[in-house]
C-alpha cells in the first residue's frame, strides 16, 4: 500500500503494510527520530506529533489515517509558538533526562497554537496525556506560561 502524506512540508509517498503506525515510518523509513517510542499503546505521549495541526499519538496512528494530512514532527516545527516554546524550555531548564520532551514540546505547542492564554487547568488537562518519569511537571507548567508572555512579546 502506498500513502501519499506532507510530513515538515515535504510530500511523501510512503509504500507500508496497513496498520503500520505513523511512529515507525517516522523513525525508521524517514529517519527523524526526534519523535520516540515510549509505551506503544498511547499512554506516554512521548510519541506525540501533530496531524493537520492537532497532538497526536503516532504510535497508535496509522500510516493510512494520515494519507493527505500534513505531519509535524519536532525536527519540522517552525511557528511563533514553537519559537517561544523552544526559548522559554531553555530559559527554565526544563529538560533532564529529555526523554519525553519531544512529546511534551509537540503537545505544548499544540496547546499555545490554540489557546495563547492557558490557565494552569487548561495546560494540565493538555498534557495529562504526557508522562515524564523525571518529574519535570512544575517547570513544564512554568515554561508554558513563560512561553505565553514571550508570544505576547
Ligand atoms: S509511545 Fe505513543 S503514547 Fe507512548
Ligand atoms: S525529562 Fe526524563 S522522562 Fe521527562
Amino acid at each position: 500500500m502506498t500513502v501519499d502524506v506532507t510530513i515538515n512540508g515535504r510530500s511523501v509517498t510512503v509504500d507500508a503494510e496497513p496498520g503500520t503506525p505513523l511512529l515507525w515510518v517516522l523513525r525508521d523509513e524517514l529517519n527523524l527520530t526526534g519523535t520516540k517510542f515510549g509505551c506503544g499503546v498511547a499512554s506516554c505521549g512521548a510519541c506525540t506529533v501533530h496531524v493537520d495541526g492537532q497532538p497526536v499519538r503516532s504510535c497508535q496512528t496509522f500510516i493510512e489515517d494520515v494519507a493527505g494530512a500534513k505531519v509535524t514532527t519536532i525536527e519540522g516545527l517552525d511557528s511563533k509558538a514553537a519559537a517561544a516554546v523552544q526559548k522559554a524550555w531553555g530559559e527554565l531548564d526544563v529538560v533532564q533526562c529529555g526523554y519525553c520532551q519531544s512529546g511534551q514540546i509537540m503537545s505544548a505547542v499544540g496547546l499555545l497554537s490554540s489557546n495563547p492564554k492557558p490557565t494552569d487547568d487548561d495546560i494540565n488537562s493538555a498534557m495529562s496525556g504526557n508522562v515524564c518519569r523525571c518529574a519535570t511537571y512544575v517547570r513544564i507548567r512554568a515554561a508554558i506560561h513563560r512561553a505565553a508572555e514571550i508570544m505576547e512579546g
